[in-house]
């Protein structure tokens, strides 16, 4: 018999569709099938550094979170409390490790295990705190979907949709402007994003960190396009992309607040434009892309993620991670499953399928 009578939840990091359907599914779980209490911590970890914010979940907290983007609970992804950054009495910035007083704080609020939703640097945090004493079991979660200890996680496919229908819109204007047309998409260090949604979209050009690539050979293959009587093309871009030697200067001079967003797409674009002499127009999908309503893979896989963490703390698998393989829902070691990220294998069946019907990588 488990001895759990109380259980948290925290999502950490960015958000994604599929955290609130995790909740449900975990929530629902919990107390119907255990009756266990839940508590909802706030905003990552903060809820349990401020615990008079986290609160009882109750089935009426939960009522219809499931179609909802975001996620009820709040998240952060600056509340790592190894390292919390506060001021001293002087006013200086200093950085400490508040980690006991979160453990003790989850036990005054009565909770005996936490799910930890979140991507790497979450499940990285509890994993600390399970060696600290709490314990914790991790869901994964980002639209990036470069985890490799998961085949897949939920987020990835609503984003998808996302990029793939702004894609096909792009499409249309492109065609009737005989315009190039740029997309930039997210994904940090991995090109999923870019990859899939291409595939799916048509994209004639997609660019991943993953594939090194020049701007002529970009050039080269749109100007083929047009001499073939194709007098647009849509170009995908991973944000992750390394820029070019002669793009440093001009990356490095139109690095803004937020590094990321935006940055390589206008680079991409503009460099197209200089080379062909056409009009290129550039899209950013950024944040939209972490948005909106989770698509039915994603609702089903966050429902069977929250499940089986709580099947989990059940059976005192602590320390472990829900992940997918092989299409079955399966527990890891979060220790094992960390800081191995999981990138498109330029050789991969994917890159061949998109490079047999034509899809220019720029190699
Ligand atoms: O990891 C998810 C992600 O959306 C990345 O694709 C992107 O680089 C990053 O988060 C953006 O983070 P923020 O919301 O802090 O701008």
């Amino acid at each position: 018999m488990s001895d759990i009578r109380t259980i948290g939840i925290s999502t950490g990091g960015g958000d994604c569709p599929g955290l609130n359907a995790v909740i449900r599914a975990a929530t629902k779980c919990a107390i119907q099938k255990y009756g266990w209490r839940v508590i909802g911590i706030t905003d990552g970890f903060d809820g349990l550094i401020h615990p008079e914010r986290s609160f009882e979940l109750s089935l009426k907290h939960i009522s219809g979170i499931l179609p909802r983007g975001g996620t009820i609970l709040g998240t952060t992804n600056r509340g790592n409390p190894f390292a919390w950054k506060a001021t001293d009495a002087s006013g200086k910035a200093v950085v400490t490790d508040i980690s006991p007083q979160v453990v003790e704080n989850a036990c005054k609020l009565g909770i005996d295990a936490v799910i930890v939703i979140g991507g790497d640097g979450t499940q990285a945090i509890g994993l600390e705190l399970f060696h600290k004493g709490l314990k914790t079991v991790g869901v994964p979660k980002t639209i990036d979907n470069d985890l490799s200890a998961t085949e897949v996680t939920f987020g990835f496919d609503s984003a998808l949709h996302t990029c793939m229908e702004a894609i096909d819109k792009l499409f249309s204007t492109a065609e009737s402007h005989h315009r190039v047309m740029v997309c930039e998409v997210m994904g940090r260090d991995a090109g999923w994003i870019a990859l899939e949604a291409g595939i799916a979209g048509g994209a004639h050009v997609i660019l991943i960190p993953e594939i090194p690539f020049t701007i002529q050979k970009v050039c080269n293959y749109i100007q083929e396009r047009e001499k073939a009587g194709k007098k647009f093309s849509v170009v995908v871009v991973a944000e992750g992309i390394k820029p070019l030697p002669e793009m440093k200067a001009q990356f490095e001079r139109e690095k803004r607040a937020y590094p990321r967003a935006g940055a390589v797409g206008y680079l991409i674009g503009d460099a197209i434009g200089s080379c062909i002499k056409k009009e290129v127009r550039v899209t950013v999908l950024g944040h939209t892309q972490r948005g909106g309503s989770p698509s039915p893979f994603d609702r089903i896989l966050s429902t069977r993620f929250g499940v089986e963490a709580v099947e989990l703390i059940a059976r005192g698998e602590f320390g472990k991670m829900v992940a997918l393989r092989g299409g079955q829902i399966v527990s890891v070691e979060v220790a094992e499953a960390i800081g191995q990220m999981k990138r498109v294998d330029p050789n991969g069946e994917l890159v061949r399928i998109a490079k047999s019907i034509r899809v220019c990588f720029g190699d």
